[in-house]
């Protein structure tokens, strides 16, 4: 596996790759790999000739300067495990090489997609996100670029600024990768002591009841939102950030759910923070599904 530092040196290569006729296929990270973000890979290779993934912890999408030093950093075992996924490049640039003396300019989502759930409290995120995006897919010039379900508000926006900005590249989501015990893999895992992961996990078990109880009948947001808050709120130093039941018909918070609603939440727990949801109907999300 190649590794590039360079945008110059990671541009020779996929223009090396394009002359070539292959196709690029293109999975974005931060690092401190798991087995969701290789599941990414496996999709990417199905859909392309040659997979590249990045590696860089995004400055300009952490509202908290804290939590961007405290994000996890393993760049050595990272490397090892998209070789063996079967990734042919990484592009793991310094932030100096990405946000080069007097950069200038930001991408930005407006509308339904950015005034609600992580959007509203995480200010700025997602302009970081689809900024650093918008850069990766002018560097790597990907044809297929494939995002996790775990974030979903993150790979809507993405397709939306696909769409908007006519960017020649197919966004792809793919299913959310789970740990035996039902929690969301995530980066940030490994900060929970084994105690704060038996409290995360009244977050996917009370998403799994909240699934149960519409497939029996109930169609009151909150009745759902209260199965949720339930599971977690029993415990000590368990925070919600939201709780929304959201139709994926105009990405709307809606008092009552139908069998276009996912219902998503995020929580902090001993500090960290978490998120998940779940399709109301049990279905994978397809960026097809989703009309805003
Ligand atoms: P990161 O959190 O490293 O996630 C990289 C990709 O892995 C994202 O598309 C995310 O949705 C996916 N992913 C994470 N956990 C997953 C899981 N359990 N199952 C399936 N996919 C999972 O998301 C980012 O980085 C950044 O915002 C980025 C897009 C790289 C821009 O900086």
């Amino acid at each position: 596996m190649d590794q590039f530092t360079t945008i110059a040196d990671q541009r020779a290569w996929s223009r090396a790759q394009l002359l070539a006729g292959k196709r690029i296929g293109f999975v974005p990270t931060m690092g401190a790999l798991h087995e969701g973000h290789l599941s990414l890979v496996r999709v990417a290779r199905q859909k392309s000739d040659v997979v590249v993934a990045s590696i860089f912890v995004n400055p300009t999408q952490f509202d908290n300067p804290e939590d961007l030093e405290r994000y996890p950093r393993t760049l050595e075992a990272d490397l090892s495990m998209l070789a063996g996924a079967g990734c042919a490049a990484v592009f793991t640039p310094t932030p100096a090489e990405m946000y080069q003396e007097g950069h200038a300019t930001f991408v930005e989502v407006v509308g339904p997609l950015t005034d609600k759930l992580c959007a509203a409290t995480r200010p700025g995120h997602f302009r970081g996100v689809a900024t650093v995006v918008t850069k990766l897919f002018g560097v790597v010039r990907p044809d297929v670029a494939v995002f996790g379900q775990k974030d979903l508000q993150q790979v809507l926006i993405v397709n939306r600024m696909v769409t908007d900005l006519n960017l020649p590249v197919e966004v792809v989501v793919a299913p959310t990768v789970r740990d035996p015990d039902g929690l969301a893999m995530s980066s940030r895992n490994r900060r929970l002591s084994a105690a704060g992961r038996a409290k995360a996990l009244g977050l996917p078990r009370g998403l799994e009841l909240a699934r149960q109880a519409f497939g029996a009948g109930e169609r009151q947001s909150l009745k759902l939102i209260e199965l949720v808050a339930n599971e977690l709120l029993v415990h000590e130093n368990v925070e919600l950030d939201y709780c929304d039941v959201i139709n994926l018909n105009g990405f709307a918070e809606v008092t009552t759910a139908d069998h276009r609603c996912v219902l998503a939440a995020a929580v902090f727990v001993d500090g960290v923070r978490l998120i998940d949801h779940i399709h109301l109907d049990g279905r994978a999300i397809a960026v097809a599904d989703v009309d805003v």
